[in-house]
């Protein structure tokens, strides 16, 4: 794994391109220019042995043949939706064919509602219809949508293809294009159908990130948060310090400084448990309570990433009210969600019953028990269990539900 490096200083740049109100779609972003890397990029590297690989971080990479240079055979099939599509898979088309590539593409509607078997055999009818083969590359342009959607047809297609992940969202960047966590969703459960397939490489420019709407942006950064709630405490006191605030003004030396953190973290765990057989299961930190959410409210409401705040909020409280961690720890860490922009409180409606019914159908629940990533001991430190008083539990609930 690579390096630690130092974090920029305290950003003062004014923003890059600012959006409308979160959400906004009206507002289309217009086509960037490309550009060419001014510098090297940053290259994490993730140690699975034979199937390790790079993730290369900088502005331009998208268009940087090296980047894809020995990560894509002969063949390669492009899979985009229709948001990111006009965006950026010409330049990526453009960079593989002076590669030498044959390049196909398909482009999926837009949105978590789409994660779907359905939609994913739109990538299936594209990748026959176009007769491509075991030496096809599926290169997954945009975000953790497009991304595990694209990772699950490559493990699937013929039994398995290669694919190159190419992250356009934070979310993307820090967390769902690397580890090989793929899949999609079912009506009763977030990303319930799915394999683990590792990429061959992950390319991520920091600069595709211009165009993001700001909502997506602060989703993102959840999962930043989490590196640094349970594991990272100098990424915390960065982020509280000022990184967060940079990053929503779209510093761009701040983005890159936590995409490369974060991947440093998130390549540790995956090349320490790469299936998820202990300590991998620490990244889910809020994402049972947080699929509860996404699930209770339709998918594509509740961004991921706002679902995963709601959801981390609650593991905090309830760590607290365990006595795992004091109410300092608590409190730091709703009040950087807050200042990241992400929600904290659970959406009207929601019953303490209702979560128990959607937790029960969560991947970490073992002998029918549902296991939790809780806060322990000072920041940075955590557990997986299902070994905590359910009396704590119920208050948490409880008071998130408007029932305390
Ligand atoms: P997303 O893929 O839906 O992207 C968010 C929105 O931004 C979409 O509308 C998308 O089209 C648009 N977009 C993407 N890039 C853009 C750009 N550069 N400019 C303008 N618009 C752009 O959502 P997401 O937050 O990236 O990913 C969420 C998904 O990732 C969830 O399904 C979640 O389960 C999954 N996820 C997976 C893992 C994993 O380990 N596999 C980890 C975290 C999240
Ligand atoms: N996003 C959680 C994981 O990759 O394990």
């Amino acid at each position: 794994p690579a390096q630690r490096t130092q974090p920029p200083a305290r950003a003062t740049a004014p923003p890059r391109r600012m959006r409308g109100p979160p959400g906004a779609r009206s507002d289309a972003p217009s086509i960037p220019h490309a550009v060419t890397p001014a510098t090297a990029p940053a290259v994490v590297r993730v140690d699975l042995g034979a199937r390790s690989y790079p993730i290369s971080i900088g502005a331009g990479v998208l268009d940087d043949l090296a980047s894809y240079a020995g990560h894509v055979g002969k063949r390669a099939l492009i899979v985009t939706n229709d948001v990111v599509g006009p965006l950026y898979l010409e330049r990526v088309t453009a960079a593989l064919k002076s590669a030498g590539v044959a390049v196909d593409s398909v482009t999926l509607p837009d949105g978590e509602a789409h994660k779907d078997l359905a939609t994913l055999n739109l990538i299936f009818d594209a990748a026959l219809a176009g007769r491509h083969g075991r030496d096809t590359t599926l290169v997954a342009l945009g975000g953790g949508v497009v991304g595990d959607m694209a990772g699950f047809a490559a493990a699937a297609y013929q039994r398995g293809v290669p694919f190159v992940q190419v992250p356009t969202t934070l979310m993307a960047a820090v967390d769902s294009s690397v580890g090989g966590k793929t899949g999609v969703n079912h009506p009763a459960g977030k990303n319930m159908i799915g394999a683990f397939h590792q990429p061959n490489a992950v390319i991520c420019d920091v600069a595709a990130l211009d165009t993001l709407p700001d909502r997506e942006l602060a989703s993102g950064l959840s999962e930043v948060v989490k590196y640094g709630l349970i594991r990272d405490a100098p990424l915390f006191d960065w982020l509280e310090a000022g990184g967060a605030a940079a990053i929503l003004a779209r510093d761009r030396a701040a983005l890159t400084h936590a995409i490369r953190e974060s991947c440093v973290n998130k390549a540790a765990v995956v090349a320490a448990d790469e299936r998820e057989g202990g300590v991998r299961a620490t990244l889910n930190l809020g994402h049972t309570f947080g699929h509860a959410v996404e699930t209770a409210q339709g998918y594509g409401t509740f961004l991921h990433g706002e679902a995963v705040s709601v959801g981390t909020a609650m593991a905090a409280d309830l760590s607290c009210r365990l006595g795992w961690i004091d109410a300092g720890v608590r409190d730091r860490a709703v009040g950087l969600l807050r200042a990241c922009r992400l929600p904290v409180t659970v959406p009207s409606g929601m019953t303490p019953t209702q979560f128990r019914d959607l937790m029960a159908v969560d991947k970490k629940v073992q002998d029918g028990v549902v296991r939790l990533v809780l806060l322990k001991g000072p920041l940075g430190g955590c557990v997986v269990t299902g070994d905590y008083d359910p009396a704590a539990l119920d208050a948490t609930l409880g008071a998130f539900c408007g029932r305390e």
